[in-house]
């Protein structure tokens, strides 16, 4: 479909070029529009959302964990005594991750893609990536807003490490699934809701 939407006006666009004179064409705004903004995203390299997650996303958050399972005290919270340079400076690596790569998705200026081609497969019980396309084409411009604000809360909690505010850094390693979820309950298991 968005491999229509970039032809057909570039197609309109070489008829325009060929009529340059007959003002119907050149005052027609919507062919003199269209082909810039249709080449631009047929240009962009596609953003991978499943790519991102498995080999990005899934491990820095996992490392996250680690850190914080490993040096949790009594009330959930980071121990001081037990979050020493190792633990912190993994912690900030980890954040910075993925706060680069939400803000990826916040600046994916191409088409949003669920999976590429090769990278399609899902378990009968999970929702298919094609699902998870139509998801993702209903609202692209909500993935990326999504992504930003992930990419925000991942830059605090850098932050925090780096200035060993342990606080803070307590409160978004618990809650930083939080964000995950918002964006896969409307973009992944949306039809279980
Ligand atoms: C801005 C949206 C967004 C954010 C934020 C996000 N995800 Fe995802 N995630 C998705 C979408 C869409 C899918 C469904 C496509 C897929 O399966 O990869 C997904 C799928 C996944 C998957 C399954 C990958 C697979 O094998 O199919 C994992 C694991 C995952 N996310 C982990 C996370 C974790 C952990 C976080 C938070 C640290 C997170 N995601 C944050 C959008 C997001």
């Amino acid at each position: 479909m968005r491999l229509l939407v970039a032809v057909v006006p570039l197609a309109l666009a070489a008829c325009a070029t060929a009529y340059a004179q007959a003002p119907e064409y050149s005052q027609a705004p919507e062919y003199s529009q269209a082909p810039e903004y249709a080449q631009a995203e047929a240009e962009a390299e596609p953003y991978y959302v499943r790519h991102a997650m498995q080999t990005v996303v899934n491990p820095a958050i996992v490392a996250i964990w680690d850190v914080g399972n490993n040096a949790m005290n009594e009330d959930g919270g980071l121990d001081p005594e037990l979050m020493g340079d190792e633990q912190w400076s993994a912690l900030a690596t980890a954040a910075g991750t993925l706060a680069a790569e939400g803000e990826r998705m916040a600046a994916a200026k191409g088409p949003i893609r669920a999976a590429s081609p090769g990278n399609m497969t899902t378990e009968e019980f999970e929702i298919s990536m094609e699902d998870v396309q139509g998801f993702l084409d209903d609202d692209p411009q909500g993935f990326r807003t999504m992504g930003g604000e992930f990419a925000q809360l991942a830059r605090m909690l850098e932050s925090a490490a780096v200035t060993r505010d342990i606080d803070t850094a307590s409160d978004l390693v618990a809650g930083m699934d939080v964000s995950c979820s918002v964006c896969h309950a409307q973009f992944w298991y949306a039809e279980a809701q």
